[in-house]
């Protein structure tokens, strides 16, 4: 063995390839690395669920009518139900009578409103709605009186849909009140000259900032613009009227495309 083989072979061979490429340098940064993927596991394995699930768009009929909600349910696409004293009007039927039959046709949220304007009277109201079916959703105005009534009603696990909401302020008494779900009215906001969407933009941030669990269903809706907005701004439902539903389905190319199809189909030799 000459004298530069012996300098060689004295060293380590580990020691000399750390010395080359620092590798203590690298090992450095590589616990750096582990301790933030380990604070990255900690933390995923303590987030709920919930939140790592993508959030999912739904779409309620807003309507009293039993053969239209026949009609969208048989789409596949009806996930729940609104109703209105208005709207129940409308039908020419008793409300218990409509309320009983939408829940037999519809396994999703639906929403019956209280007519009381007292507290008091307004549980007393959701307590006998909550009875009917537990897809019921009690549907009370944001009011003071609203609001003691949800904050009630939501500790006994009655759910709630805090409706006639007009601004983001609202919102946020319903949602620290415990209501389930929030109806911000942009149809009736539009109709006076104001950006009914600006409030459910609004109301959408404010919720996320501090992860409000209420969830925000846009209502009022004229037409099929609306329930894409809402969607778009990250609102949980829309509740369309069911023309509204039908333009939504509808496109004239669809048509046309379908016609030529089948013209063209004919020419086919057959067998
Ligand atoms: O769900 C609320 C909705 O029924 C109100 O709609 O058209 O009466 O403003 P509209």
């Amino acid at each position: 063995m000459n004298l530069d083989e012996e300098e060689f072979f004295k060293k380590p061979e580990k020691d000399t390839f750390e010395q080359e490429i620092g590798l203590d340098v690298i090992k450095d940064k590589v616990d750096e690395i582990s301790k933030k993927i380990d604070l990255l596991e900690k933390k995923l394995s303590t987030e709920k669920p919930e939140k790592l699930e993508k959030k999912k768009f739904q779409i309620f009929l807003d309507t009293a009518d039993v053969e239209e909600i026949r009609k969208a349910h048989s789409w596949g696409i009806l996930d729940g139900v609104t109703t209105n004293p208005t709207l129940v009007s409308k039908t020419g039927r008793s409300f218990e009578e409509c309320i009983h039959e939408i829940v037999s046709i519809v396994d999703g949220p639906i929403s019956a409103e209280v007519v009381s304007t007292d507290a008091e009277g307004m549980i007393k109201e959701a307590r006998e709605l909550a009875k009917i079916h537990e897809n019921i959703v009690v549907k009370i105005p944001i009011t003071p009186d609203g609001l003691k009534a949800i904050k009630v009603l939501s500790q006994e696990g009655i759910k709630t849909n805090a409706t006639l909401c007009f601004s983001a302020n609202q919102a946020i008494l319903a949602t620290k009140a415990g209501a389930t779900y929030v109806s911000p009215f942009i149809g009736r906001l539009d109709d006076i000259g104001h950006e009914g969407m600006q409030v459910v933009r609004e109301i959408v941030q404010i919720f996320r900032n501090y992860d409000f669990k209420t969830k925000v269903i846009v209502a009022s809706i004229r037409h099929p613009l609306h329930v894409i907005e809402a969607a778009k701004c990250g609102a949980d439902m829309a509740t369309v009227p069911f023309d509204v539903l039908e333009k939504m389905v509808k496109h004239a190319l669809t048509d046309v495309g379908i016609k030529r199809f089948l013209e063209d189909w004919a020419k086919v030799p057959k067998g």
